[in-house]
This record gives structure tokens, sequence and C-alpha cells, in this order.
């Protein structure tokens, strides 16, 4: 019913402003060179070039059409999408949890941090994390990452280390589903993650803004669904589900009365086109969400049997999570400048290089919820330039 083979222009087209197809700021920065050629394909950020669901898209206009763009509050409405979102979604009653506003996960994490903890203090992350450097060590405090233990491209925690760092640390941010590497963490995990983050008092900070992005032989379940809602501030969305990062809009959501009271005076003030987004997104574009998911579920299968196929020694498993392919190229013993120059300049893709997410270059994140065709092209040039030089 939604055509997500459609290549939409988002370079040139009015009206469009995308970061991830400029010719400057962050993808200049990826890049790392004067110039970004016109034939580049852009696969560094995490938004999606599908367009965003009719019933969105319709309620935006309507707000447009109203012409006055005052102050504006979510109203009854927004907060009944979203407690409906996870009652249906994950089958989890969020009627007698707080759910505050947010202008993005970002400023959510960066608040939640600035409450539970002091300026010094410890925040951990798991590595490679994606960059919540702004939101911890931007306001003072410090990012300590805990290295996941990388079997092949399988990652899993580090128990013993993830125990020491709780014991000098206020709060973790959990990235789940995990970027870059697609994990969704296991019940089992979660819940040792929650019980020693518990007895040694640290407060967990749930990113959970992929959590809809799910393979469809996987599942999803929201933190405080598998252990309750004690010490746990989750993060959610509806920026990554639906397309919709240019509204900056964000939520999150608290039980704990120890939590909330940390929140009193919290102000956050919406947007009319976030709060009527938000509304339609919940309450009438479910469907988009499920055939956004099959969509990916094959493109995800068969750009990774062709680099299975391809790129024999690139290291890649499917996400179980997430539209991001996260990528070791090290087997094929390049540097990580002559690495650089076959993806980015040779092959003309703009990856984000993996010292953004931890120390190593030989990793590349691509965000491939792009048509199908798009993809493969990018992915086709990438193995006919590192063939070339085998
Ligand atoms: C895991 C994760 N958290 C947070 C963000 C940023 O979200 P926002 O734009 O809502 O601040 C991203 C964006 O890529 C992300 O992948």
């Amino acid at each position: 019913m939604y055509n997500f083979d459609e290549i939409i222009d988002r370079q040139n087209s009015k009206g469009s402003y995308s970061s991830k197809w400029a010719k400057e700021g962050f993808a200049l920065a990826c890049f790392g060179e004067d110039e970004i050629p016109n034939d580049r394909i852009a696969l560094h950020v995490a938004d999606m070039d599908f367009r965003c669901a009719p019933a969105i898209k319709k309620a935006i206009e309507e707000v447009t059409k109203h012409g006055i763009y005052g102050y504006s509050m979510p109203n009854k409405d927004y907060y009944d999408a979203i407690n409906n979102w996870y009652l249906n979604r994950y089958g989890l009653d969020i009627s007698d949890y707080k759910i505050y506003h947010s202008h993005g996960t970002h400023k959510a994490i960066e608040e939640a941090v600035s409450r539970v903890s002091n300026v010094g203090d410890n925040i951990m992350v798991l590595l490679p994390s994606y960059s919540y450097h702004r939101d911890i060590d931007g306001i003072g405090r410090k990012l300590l990452g805990v290295k996941m233990l990388n079997n092949n491209g399988n990652y899993s925690i580090d128990f013993i280390e993830f125990e020491e760092a709780c014991k000098v640390s206020k709060a973790f941010v959990l990235c789940n589903p995990h970027n870059p590497s697609g994990k969704i963490f296991s019940d089992e995990d979660l819940i040792k993650m929650a019980y020693i983050c518990r007895f040694y008092h640290v407060v967990i900070i749930s990113d959970e803004v992929h959590g809809d992005i799910v393979r469809s032989d996987k599942c999803f379940k929201p933190l405080v669904k598998v252990v309750g809602p004690r010490g746990i501030i989750t993060c959610n969305g509806i920026n990554k589900t639906f397309n919709l990062a240019g509204l900056a809009s964000t939520y999150f959501i608290i039980k704990e009365e120890k939590l909330n009271k940390l929140y009193d005076g919290y102000f956050s003030s919406a947007s009319p086109f976030e709060i009527a987004a938000t509304i339609a997104a919940y309450n009438e574009s479910a469907s988009w969400v499920d055939e956004l998911n099959q969509y990916l579920d094959i493109e995800i299968k068969e750009v990774v049997e062709f680099i299975h196929t391809n790129m024999d020694k690139a290291i890649v498993k499917e996400p179980e999570g997430t539209y991001i392919l996260w990528i070791d190229f090290s087997k094929y013993g390049f540097s990580d400048d002559e690495l650089h120059n076959i993806i980015y300049k040779e092959a003309r893709v703009i990856a984000q290089s993996g010292s953004h997410f931890d120390d190593n270059d030989q990793f590349q994140r691509f965000c491939i919820a792009s048509p199908k065709k798009v993809v493969m092209e990018a992915f086709g040039r990438i193995a006919a330039c590192l063939n070339n030089r085998k």
C-alpha cells in the first residue's frame, strides 16, 4: 500500500532542508574533503528517505492551514495516543506513568543526566555506542564506556566490567535496540543489567527510540516491561519510527515517585506540528510502521546477502532491530585512510566511521532506510572498489 521504492529528491527540492543530503555540516565532516560529489550516496544519518505516513502529513497540513503557530501544549489526545501505542504495540499499560514532552532524545537524556548526577560523576554507556557525548561530557559529567565483547559481529555484555563500572557511576544510558550493532538485548540481559544497576543505585536511562523498527522474527520489549519501573527513565518518540526527526519531538516516561520528584517544575513547550504529528502517528499510522518493517526485512536480508557474497572479508550481521548496518572491514587489511578513500572517495558513499562510536575506524556504520535500489547501488559500488584493490 505504501511505496517505499519511490526515490524522492531530498537534495535539491524546496522545503527539504535535509542535513543528510546537504554538502556541508555533518555530511562534509564525515566525508572529509572540501567538496562532496553530486553522485554520492548518503547513508551516514539515522533518518529515512521515505515519505512519512499520509495521516501524519495530513495532520501537519491541517496545522499549517490554521495560520497561527503560537505557544502550544500537549493535550489529552497527545497523552492518550502515547498510552494507546504502548498498550497496543507492547502490551504495556503506562496510564500510571508520567509522560514528559521533550525536544528530542538528546535533550531528554541531557535532562535526565543533569537530574540524577552531579558535575564530575561518571555516566556509563556500552561500547560501541551511539554518541551521547554532548548529553554527558557536554554538561560536565564523564562518559564511562564499558566495552561489549565482539565475537565475529555478535556482541555480548561483559558483566564483570559492567558491574565494576556500576560501582563508580551514577547513571547508565542503555541503548536498546542498540545503535550501532542492531542488537536487541535479551530479557536475561535486561534483568541482569537492572539487577546490578539497582544494587549500586545506578539510574538507567533507557533510550528506546529504535524500539519500533524490529525484524519480523524478533521482539523488542521496553525495559520497564521486563524489570518494572524502579530506577528507570525511558526515552522514546516519533522521531525514528515515523521518520519525523526534523520535528524533534520525543518524550520520556517515569513511574517511580522519587524520580518524578526530580522533575518538579520541568517545562518543555511543544510546537503544534509535533502535537498533531504525534497524535496522527500513534493513532492512525501503525500500518505504515508494519509495512516499513516488512520492507526493511527484505531489504536488509538482500543487502547482507549481497555483502556476504561480494565482500567476502567484511563482517556484518543482520541487525535484530534498527535499520543500521555495522560493518567490520578490518580483515581486508587496509589502513584507516585507505579504507576511507575506498568507501567515501572512490565508491562515493558516505557512512559514519567507527571512531564516532568507539575507537576503531575499520568499522563503518551505514543507515539503510532508503529505497532498495539506492542502497544496492551503494554496496555495489563499494564491492567493486574493494575488489579492484584485491
Ligand atoms: C539511539 C539514538 N538515540 C538518540 C538519537 C537522537 O535522537 P533525537 O534526534 O531525538 O535527539 C539517535 C539518532 O540517531 C539515536 O540513534
